[in-house]
């Protein structure tokens, strides 16, 4: 579909993931563009997307999108590495507005840091199988070779909060030792949850190897591209300090996602709204 009118600069920005995940990308944008407005929806109640079918995934995206819709929001974040990595193409042509995934600003910056041409990926069983990650990478640079894995061990540490116990190091020590063995001197975490892993993950792969964080990425290139489309808030000229509105919405359960919302951003949500996300 052809983007057709240009949106109101004063608009939200729609930041939605398979749950709560995603709220490692929003908390980067917070940073990067705190005088935004952000609504960000979180699909908790059919987290997770990794271990599902592509199908799935893209009718499950494709209503997420819908619902960011009708929030008036002016640019999408596809903050599920999952979704952007198997769904994202597939229909941003069925909507009018501009979207960016984590995978293609992850990807470019792993190109940037390597030395050695040797990058590791992890994600999830649908973004490792996708091959998103290493298509964007050899697009830049088709000699460098990625080295793919998928840990979806990862996800229920961390949303257990078990981020720096003794199973979440024997975990990473057990996954990544393929990596180490390839000697990668850079790794992507492809998955939303894992830069809360960033200092097992450090630990485990030495600190000779860079970590990516996706969400970090793609916090930069939302800010340069609502600059380019002339879409910052007025905010970011005239009072750029004052925090943005952020408005919380899934699809099930506040109260859980609320607790482990306070472990991802360092502090409470208190408004949270519950959608029925089988009506988009
Ligand atoms: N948000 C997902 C991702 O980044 C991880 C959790 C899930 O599998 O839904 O791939």
């Amino acid at each position: 579909m052809e983007k057709k009118q240009s949106p109101e600069t004063s608009a939200p920005i729609g930041v939605f993931d398979s749950g709560v995940g995603g709220l490692t990308v929003a908390s980067q944008l917070f940073e990067t563009l705190a005088f935004e407005d952000v609504v960000y929806f979180g699909d908790v109640g059919r987290t997770p997307y990794g271990p599902r079918s592509k199908d799935i995934i893209i009718e499950f995206t494709r209503q997420d999108v819908a619902f960011m819709m009708e929030q008036g929001v002016k640019f999408i974040i596809c903050a599920c590495n999952s979704a952007s990595s198997v769904a994202l193409d597939e229909i941003a042509g069925d909507f009018d507005v501009e979207m960016v995934g984590v995978i293609e600003p992850g990807a470019r910056a792993a190109v940037e840091k390597t030395k050695n041409g040797r990058v590791g990926v992890i994600g999830t069983q649908a973004t490792i199988n996708s091959n998103a990650y290493a298509r964007i990478i050899h697009q830049s640079d088709p000699e460098i070779k990625v080295f793919s894995l998928a840990c979806p061990l990862f996800v229920p540490l961390v949303e257990e909060g078990y981020v720096d116990k003794k199973a979440a190091y024997l975990i990473a020590e057990d996954y990544l030792q393929t990596m180490k063995d390839v000697q990668i001197d850079t790794l992507v975490l492809g998955c939303t949850h894992y830069p809360l892993l960033k200092n097992v993950i450090s630990i485990v792969m030495g600190d000779m190897v860079n970590l990516i964080d996706s969400g970090e990425e793609t916090a930069r290139v939302a800010r340069q591209r609502l600059t380019d489309g002339n879409l910052l808030n007025p905010r970011s000229s005239q009072s750029p300090t004052v925090a943005g509105e952020r408005k919380f919405f899934v699809s099930d359960v506040p109260e859980k996602f609320s607790q482990i919302a306070s472990r991802f951003l360092g502090h409470r949500v208190d408004r949270i709204t519950r959608v029925d996300i089988s009506k988009y």
